[in-house]
């Protein structure tokens, strides 16, 4: 099976494998694991923010990160396929009382205007008052898509002049950084939480690490623990981050090629690729990724009409060869094109 539904789906690599085996270990719960705490601090200090907090998925990063910036009853701002609103749940709105409001965005593209137009810092004792704004980057979604540095710096302005927070989902900002060459203090700056993933282009088979001011991460550490997160001996897993990070961000240029030479195969124009994710509009998605599992390939249904495919580290140039050999033609005949 050629896997292309997500680039979680990865295995450690054999060295991988050595650096978790060879893991300095502690009671992290008491703050003695040192795999973790250097995982924290070169996380943190690689965005150029205070501290970091090791968490098991993106999903807790998320959350941990949101509840920090959001009191019960007010509102987080996002677009309408961001993976906060779309694959975490609910779990804003039952663990913290948050309501969401979202701007319309396909690719999950940056709106500053539509963002102006929604944000209600203060909005007084009839409606709810907007206190952050979350973006994610690369947006998974929307077809792995890099956010525009110009809006970036726009929405930033907007949050100091009008008064809310930011939030980054970044489970992929490898991607961003790597697609771009943008460094990644750039990126993560002006956001008040940021929560980036091991798990996924850097091939960790667990982790994501939340960086903030250290009073903030201070207060995420008592929530991490009072939602049933607080691990042991996490250093063996810190110690895959910390491979990953050495090993394997450079290497993502190498699954962006095969994304846009998978796309361009399958006729959609590579330069709408930014990165790692090729996301399609068929006109039957099920049916299309049916006849691709029974032929050896395996991609994902996001919709009923939108079919996505990841390059990843388990996937190489043969793969992608015989990936298009499988794919090209249903996608010709199943579905009658593709948008
Ligand atoms: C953009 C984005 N944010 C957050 C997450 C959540 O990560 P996890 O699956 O580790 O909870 C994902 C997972 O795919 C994602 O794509």
């Amino acid at each position: 099976m050629i896997d292309l539904r997500s680039d979680t789906i990865t295995r450690p690599t054999p060295a991988m494998r050595a650096a978790i085996a060879e893991a300095e270990v502690g009671d992290d719960v008491y703050g003695e694991d040192p795999t973790v705490n250097a995982l924290e601090a070169e996380v943190a200090d690689l965005l150029g923010h205070e501290a970091g907090l090791f968490v098991p998925t993106g999903s807790l990063g998320n959350q941990l990160g949101v509840r920090l910036l959001v009191p019960p009853g007010k509102e987080l701002i996002c677009d309408t396929v961001a993976h906060i609103v779309r694959a975490e749940l609910g779990a804003a709105a039952v663990f913290s009382g948050i309501t969401l409001r979202t701007w319309p965005a396909g690719r999950g593209l940056l709106d500053v205007d539509a963002i102006a137009s929604l944000v209600t810092p203060d909005a007084g004792p009839h409606m709810v008052s907007t206190a952050a704004v979350l973006v994610e980057n690369t947006h998974n979604f929307g077809g792995g898509t890099v956010q525009p540095a110009r809006a970036l710096d726009d929405l930033r302005a907007l949050a100091r002049e009008r008064g809310f927070a930011l939030h980054l989902d970044g489970a992929r900002l490898w991607n961003a950084h790597v697609a771009t060459g943008t460094s990644l203090r750039e990126l993560a700056g002006g956001f008040d939480t940021v929560s980036v993933c091991l798990s996924k282009g850097l091939g960790a088979p667990v982790g994501s690490v939340l960086v903030s001011s250290a009073e903030r991460i201070a207060e995420a550490r008592v929530w991490r623990k009072r939602y049933g997160a607080g691990m042991r001996q996490a250093g063996i897993l810190a110690a895959a981050g910390r491979y990953a990070l050495a090993h394997h961000v450079e290497r993502l240029v190498d699954d962006h090629a095969r994304a846009r030479r998978l796309a361009g195969a399958l006729g959609v124009d590579p330069s709408t690729v930014d990165t790692n994710i090729v996301a399609i509009d068929v006109t039957d998605a099920p049916a299309v990724a049916a006849a691709a599992r029974d032929e050896g390939v395996l991609i994902s249904v996001l919709s009923p009409r939108r079919a996505r495919m990841v390059t990843h580290l388990d996937v190489d140039d043969d793969d992608i060869d015989r990936a298009v050999k499988v794919l090209e033609p249903l996608v010709r005949t199943v579905t009658r094109g593709i948008g």
